[in-house]
């Protein structure tokens, strides 16, 4: 009689710091120069601002101002800006921006860091800034004194209506979420893939404080993914704002907004889907983090995230750490695409010979990082 193999279903286990076995290394907290309180805006640059202002629009940001060489976009929220696209001869991500305590000293980041002073109006929202090189040489700003703006009117979330087998609060009414883009309430995160890790995790956690939620490992136990959240004390904050990315590449990942409720989701999907723009991935959900998410190529190829119903967290919960799995970014959903995967050909051959050749990665690491990737995400599918 043949027998039916029998899949195991298994999730990502994570180790709070205090109890992580010797053989893996905690992420080094260094101190921090001052405290991010909010990811403020994102900038790129694109050779034509026409197809972004359109993607901009269909994926729920609204526009604020937009003239031949400068596009600005805010969400429904309080922040006067999410994105800047401004007119160049490349398209790329330029750099984030992050608005800092009124407690952080920014003169500190010129005297210490290399920062220099930004000219106020090139900052939207007023205020003062800084301008920092990361270590990939990345320009981040740093802001303070930012003014706000009245929140954009949104429509009331549904999920509290949510019928569950044991709780009914909607009886004679029904469920018709208007087909709409998803209404962007907020920029939520942003993800930077880097060739030295520990140097970016170290650098990006001394400049504005963040914390690690959650860190995952190679399995030679160093850590190479660090999720990480903005200290606002006793206010929760996101699970992750800012994530550094061990990989063969210095790139913008993707970023993430938030907007309302998990029908948002949907029907934004649908509106994308209409409008002719490229899916990526979702919906889905994620295990760190746990948000409800769907991916879309902006039309340079850049990806961006909707998310909704993510974790919160506290400063002073501890971090956490598991090991690094392709499987372990989505708890259920379709299949990660294999493009969110270094591509095996020939280019990226070169690059990594090129990356070995100047002793920006080790063979050892090399090795680690291809099996972490390659091992089966879904082994029982
Ligand atoms: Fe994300």
């Amino acid at each position: 009689m043949s027998r039916i193999p029998r899949a195991v279903l298994r999730q990502t286990e994570s180790t709070f710091e205090s109890r992580l076995p010797p053989a893996v290394k905690p992420l080094p907290r260094p101190e921090p120069t001052g405290r991010a309180i909010e990811l403020a805006f994102l900038r790129w640059e694109k050779r034509d601002l026409g197809p972004t202002e359109r993607f901009w629009r269909d994926f729920g940001m609204h526009i604020v101002s937009r003239t031949d060489d400068r596009l600005i976009a805010r969400g429904a929220g309080p922040a006067p800006c999410i994105a800047i696209a401004e007119k160049g001869v490349r398209n790329r991500f330029v750099g984030a921006a992050f608005r800092m305590s009124d407690d952080t000293d920014l003169q500190r980041y010129v005297q210490t860091l290399g920062g220099h002073w930004l000219a106020p109006e090139v900052i939207p929202g007023g205020g003062q800034g800084v301008e920092l090189a990361d270590p990939s040489g990345r320009p981040v700003w740093l802001l303070q004194g930012q003014s706000t703006v009245d929140p954009l009117p949104v429509r009331a979330p549904l999920v509290a209506d949510t019928n569950t087998a044991h709780h009914a609060p909607r009886v004679n009414r029904t469920v018709r979420a208007p087909i709409e883009p998803a209404r962007v309430v907020r920029l939520g995160h942003v993800v930077m893939q880097t060739v030295d890790f520990a140097r970016m995790a170290d650098w990006y956690q001394r400049v504005l404080g963040i914390i690690p939620t959650d860190v995952q490992y190679l399995a030679d136990g160093s850590p190479t993914l660090a999720f990480c959240r903005l200290n606002l004390g006793d206010r929760p904050a996101d699970h992750h704002t800012v994530v550094i990315v061990g990989g063969i590449e210095e790139k913008v990942e993707h970023s993430a907004y938030e907007v309302i409720d998990l029908d948002a989701l949907g029907q934004g999907q649908q509106v994308l889907r209409a409008q002719g723009h490229r899916h990526l991935w979702g919906i889905g959900r994620h295990v760190l983090g746990s948000q409800l998410f769907d991916y879309w190529f902006d039309p340079d190829g850049f990806e961006y995230e909707h998310y909704t119903d993510g974790d919160l967290f506290t400063a002073d919960f501890e971090t956490a750490y598991s090991p690094l799995e392709f499987g372990s970014i989505w708890a259920w959903g379709q299949d990660a695409p294999a493009s969110m995967k270094p591509k095996k050909n020939l280019g990226t051959l070169l690059h990594v010979l090129g990356l070995l050749r100047r002793k920006a990665i080790t063979p050892g690491r090399l090795k680690l990082l291809g099996q972490a990737l390659d091992a089966p995400a879904r082994p029982w599918a």
